[in-house]
């Protein structure tokens, strides 16, 4: 298969997180979201929790208003959150499963055991011109049942790869990537265009650029941790640097 472009979404949720950390109005996600736009981002992703703890809606309404790339709106699937999507209508939309008491999204979405539901759900996002992803873990019945469901994008959970990395643990960090590869594969087959993303670095980030059928990455918590230390713009730069290398 050629090489694909590949696009790079920033999830700025944690500039809200460090805003809200201390009740001010800095840092504001919006700008992190134009300084993001600026080093080259493709899209920006942010995820309206249910509790409100990183981004608001306010921000999504500035967000719509003031960013010129494609907004990637992260949801729930509920239906507070289907009518803030259908009164925005942002480019995209990425259905993740979202438990109050989890530090960050921590599996996928069980697409497979709520398709009726679903497929309902997604419907009318589609019908208002969203581009509709499932944030799905890599066994094919997830895979299977976002295709059902009439979701023509999924993207695939690399947070167990990347804690696996971490934790230095080679052989099975391998056979999770495998894994992951064999359902970008299968989603490709499928007809689904491909994502990836969840606890994405500069260590981790190679492989996943590498693969052909993976067509956009989202990446947030690392990038804006290392904005920290080298600013977001170069971290932005540097990402897309080694994206850019690995897709060759
Ligand atoms: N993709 C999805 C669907 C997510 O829920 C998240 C986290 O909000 C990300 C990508 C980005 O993960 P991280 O912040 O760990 O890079």
């Amino acid at each position: 298969m050629s090489q694909r472009p590949l696009r790079l979404g920033v999830n700025i949720d944690h500039v809200a997180t460090l805003r809200n950390a201390r009740g001010s109005a800095y840092p504001d996600p919006v700008r992190a979201a134009l300084v993001a736009q600026a080093a080259g981002a493709d899209g920006i992703t942010a995820h309206l929790r249910e509790d409100r703890r990183h981004i608001i809606d306010a921000d999504i309404e500035s967000l719509m208003a003031r960013i010129e790339i494609p907004l990637n709106f992260e949801m729930a699937a509920t239906d507070e959150m289907q009518a803030i999507a259908l009164r925005h209508r942002p480019h995209a939309v990425c259905l993740v499963p979202e438990k109050r008491e989890e530090r960050t999204t921590e599996g996928g979405l069980d697409a497979a055991a709520d398709d009726n539901r679903l497929t309902d759900f997604v419907a009318p996002l589609r019908e208002a011109g969203c581009r509709v992803s499932l944030f799905v873990g890599h066994d094919p019945r997830q895979i299977e049942a976002a295709r059902r469901i009439g979701a023509p994008v999924v993207e695939l959970h690399t947070g167990r790869y990347c804690d696996l990395v971490a934790q230095g643990a080679p052989e099975e960090a391998a056979l999770e990537l495998a894994a992951l590869m064999t359902g970008a594969r299968l989603a490709h087959s499928l007809g689904l265009e491909v994502h990836a993303g969840h606890g994405l670095s500069f260590a981790t980030v190679q492989p996943f650029a590498a693969t052909p059928e993976i067509r956009e990455l989202n990446i947030g918590h690392f990038l804006i941790s290392e904005s920290v230390f080298m600013g977001l713009g170069p971290a932005i730069t540097e990402m897309r640097r080694l994206m850019d290398e690995a897709r060759g």
